[in-house]
């Protein structure tokens, strides 16, 4: 009876208290912290173990969220350049066959895991790289409550980890957490207009959140963290029906159908090409002497929806018409990164214009259109 007592109160303890313990101790490996029950993955080619990870070459980063769009594009950028890289990816809104190039690589290993749970790693981890999130505004409305999970209990559970492995902390934060902006172009030390309790704030408040923990731990626990704010980033590797507006636009005008605007499309954005992006995080994460940073990434080439639609049904030829909806609530008016201070500590400057960038992308929706 004591003995029950005891043991119960313990594993209240340890609940209260997971996700410190997950990352101060080293837990027994019996613990089934891996799940393979829904990845059509081979698990012999997926875990081919490397020795000690540190002794090779650039060291070992961490991707949380790595099996997404973007993540699954710095997977490829830190491999190119000699990483160990590690993917931790639940797949919620993520693919396998975005990182399906990468499975059986020596340096490569992917963790279907969910970064919400306790986090474990035997291990040296050099570099972690937090982008594991629900992106598009269809995701996170469909998922508020896991958006809030995973930048709120996974940024302290990816924190405490680099804490215990003495790593690198980048943070991906969103142009999002500027609201509907009242400066333009937006600039870091800006503190935006954020609506707490609209359809959005899921995402914007739970990235806000993050960021203050990024900073908690930087200043109390000197971690040398960096906060990357992404501005709207596009490529290939979307789902064709994330919801977000350039795959949207591009999958309606390869059927001919019509594209559908939100409001009048006089609302504007500016929109980078991943690699341009890719380039910016790769200099943010690997540079010394940034801790403690915040940096906006994005492409300062502002367009109207209206233009991008126009343009869209110009490079895929296409006879689809133009029709507008009702503008989604807080749909900010417009949107621009001033990126004076990436172009300072990083030499950033994206070179891919949206025209390009819609170019090299085209073929391959085109491919995927009917899937
Ligand atoms: N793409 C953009 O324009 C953009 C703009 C601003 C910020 N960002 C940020 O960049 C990051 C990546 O965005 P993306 O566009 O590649 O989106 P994405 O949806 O393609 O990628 C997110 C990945 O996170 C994974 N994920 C979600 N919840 C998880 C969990 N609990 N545990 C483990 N993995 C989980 C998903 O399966 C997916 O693979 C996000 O944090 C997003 O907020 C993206």
């Amino acid at each position: 009876m004591a003995k029950s007592f005891m043991f119960i109160k313990i594993l209240h303890f340890f609940n209260n208290h997971k996700s410190n313990f997950i990352n101060t101790f080293q837990l027994s490996e019996t613990i089934p912290l891996i799940n393979f029950s829904s990845t059509n993955i081979d698990l012999k080619i997926m875990f081919p173990y490397t020795e000690s990870l540190r002794s090779k070459n650039m060291g070992t980063v961490l991707i949380t969220g790595g099996a997404g769009f973007i993540g699954s594009h710095l997977s490829d950028r830190f491999l190119k350049e000699g990483w160990d890289v590690i993917v931790l990816d639940n797949l919620l809104t993520g693919s396998s066959n975005n990182i399906s190039h990468l499975i059986g690589k020596e340096k490569f290993k992917f963790i279907k895991y969910d970064v919400t749970d306790y986090l474990f790693f035997k291990e040296n981890i050099d570099l972690i790289l937090h982008f594991a999130c629900p992106a598009s505004p269809f995701d996170y409305a469909q998922h508020p409550i896991h958006t809030m999970k995973v930048d709120s209990l996974g940024t302290l559970n990816t924190l405490g980890l680099a804490k215990n492995k003495k790593a690198r902390y980048l943070f991906a934060s969103t142009s999002e957490i500027y609201g509907s902006p009242e400066q333009h172009p937006q600039k870091e030390d800006y503190w935006g207009n954020v609506n707490p309790v609209g359809p959005r704030s899921v995402y914007d408040e739970a990235k806000r959140f993050s960021e203050a923990m990024c900073m908690a731990y930087f200043r109390e626990h000197n971690i040398d963290i960096r906060i990357a704010r992404i501005f709207n980033t596009y490529g290939t590797r979307m789902r064709l029906l994330d919801g977000r507006v350039i795959p949207t636009f591009i999958h309606q005008a390869l059927k001919n159908q019509s594209i559908t605007i939100f409001g009048d499309g006089s609302q504007t954005r500016s929109f980078c090409f991943v690699d341009d992006m890719v380039e910016g995080l790769y200099n943010f994460a690997t540079k010394d002497g940034l801790n403690g940073e915040v940096v906006n990434l994005g492409n300062t080439e502002e367009h109207s929806i209206k233009f991008l639609a126009e343009e869209i049904i110009k490079l895929t030829d296409s006879s689809s018409d133009i029709i507008n909806h009702d503008l989604p609530e807080d749909d900010p008016p417009v949107r621009q990164p001033d990126i004076l201070k990436a172009n300072r500590l990083l030499g950033y400057s994206p070179e891919i214009s949206l025209s390009d960038g819609l170019k090299k992308i085209i073929p391959w929706f085109k491919e995927r259109k009917d899937g």
